[in-house]
């Protein structure tokens, strides 16, 4: 599955996975695809040199990249305890009695937080880039909107490509106006944050608004039929998110959001700002069900809300407390019945693009 784009990455398949785990990205590199790390988890730049030596050792040379979360609304000057006070007392109070409600224990005394995302913060993205720009990393990507221009110009000096999501072509022209090289046209049916146009729609709107640039559909893309769909609306490969969270290599570390992961079905997501302030596909949960709900205050804008309920997603993550215990995913989760490896899933999605192209040309009567 070779397009323009893949052959300038010098990859076999224009797959491209996006994930928060090195030992699945790197998989996805392995099986010949193009693998992302996620980097928003990681607050200490000494952590994601170590992940990224991991991945230099065990991609036999081939091509990945790196996701940063770099929102384009600055927050400067301002540190995360300065954050921390803007929360209100009323907000504080509802956290401790939804988890008080489900049973939720503490953490240990003195136990950090293991949830807690910092990356949104410029100066922690920026510490992230420091260290990413010794590795030979062919991608970078940014989340929320474009990155800064000197961003772009050291990753630029550097040879690696720059690439960010949008949600619609409006977002898409302006990547393309900051001089980045790749657009992920995201659609609503993705897990994470989204916007409200779906992929259907989004991808062909994106890949015209930006032509020459190379787009990537993103968004409930979880089969060869799917990618095939993608390249036929224009796009130049795919980007995948959720498919990815059930693998073998994944490390969620809980066997029951696993569970709830493989049990779900495609209406089994929502899009709430529960999690980070921002519209984001996820599980739906009680917890999520109890931000949504007009009687409780409602999510903080970000970053307030992730600041907010850190301590309490690790909780019910470390005790899996089960009608509380979510991820981001998308609709595509419907189709995550089973637990294989990144390379099982790789080759499906190759096999069926093959299949896929077969039988459009029959159906089509070409053959
Ligand atoms: C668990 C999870 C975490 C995500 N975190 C990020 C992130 O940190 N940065 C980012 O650019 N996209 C993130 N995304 C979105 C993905 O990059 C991708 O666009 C999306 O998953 C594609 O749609 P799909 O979920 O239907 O495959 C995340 C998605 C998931 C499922």
């Amino acid at each position: 599955m070779k397009t323009e784009l893949s052959t300038r990455l010098g990859v076999e398949h224009a797959i491209f996975g996006f994930t928060p785990f090195p030992a699945v990205a790197a998989a996805i590199t392995r099986a010949g695809g193009f693998g992302v790390l996620g980097a928003v988890r990681y607050a200490a730049g000494e952590d994601l040199a170590r992940d990224l030596d991991w991945m230099q050792e065990h991609t036999d040379g081939k091509p990945y990249g790196l996701d940063v979360v770099m929102p384009a609304k600055k927050v400067e000057g301002v540190s995360e305890a300065d954050i921390e006070a803007m929360i209100p007392q009323e907000h504080r109070a509802f956290v401790a009695e939804t988890l008080a409600k489900h049973g939720v224990p503490e953490l240990a005394e003195g136990e950090a937080s293991g949830w807690r995302i910092t990356g949104w913060l410029e100066q922690v993205a920026r510490s992230q880039l420091d260290v990413a720009f010794d590795y030979p990393v062919k991608l970078l990507a940014n989340a929320l909107g474009s990155p800064p221009a000197d961003v772009v110009a050291r990753a630029h000096d550097r040879g690696i490509l720059v690439a960010a999501l949008a949600g619609s072509a409006r977002h898409a022209l302006h990547h393309k106006n900051a001089g980045l090289d790749v657009v992920v046209a995201q659609g609503y049916e993705a897990g994470g944050h989204t916007g409200e146009i779906a992929s259907m729609v989004l991808t062909p709107e994106v890949v015209e608004a930006v032509d020459p640039l190379p787009v990537l559909a993103a968004g409930g893309i979880g089969s060869g039929e799917q990618i095939a769909a993608g390249l036929a609306l224009g796009a130049q490969g795919v980007w995948l998110g959720s498919i990815w969270l059930t693998t073998e290599e994944a490390e969620l570390h809980s066997a029951a959001l696993t569970a709830k992961l493989l049990a779900a079905g495609s209406g089994d997501t929502v899009r709430s700002r529960a999690l980070t302030g921002k519209p984001a596909r996820q599980l739906r949960t009680a917890w999520t069900d109890a931000w949504d709900d007009p009687q409780g205050p409602g999510p903080l804008p970000m970053p307030l809300q992730g600041l907010l309920v850190a301590e309490a997603v690790s909780r019910i993550q470390k005790y899996e407390v089960e009608p509380l215990l979510g991820t981001p995913v998308g609709q595509i989760v419907g189709r995550m019945t089973s637990t294989r490896s990144v390379r099982a899933v790789f080759d499906d999605l190759t096999r069926g693009f093959e299949r896929a192209i077969d039988r459009v040309n029959r159906i089509a009567g070409r053959d």
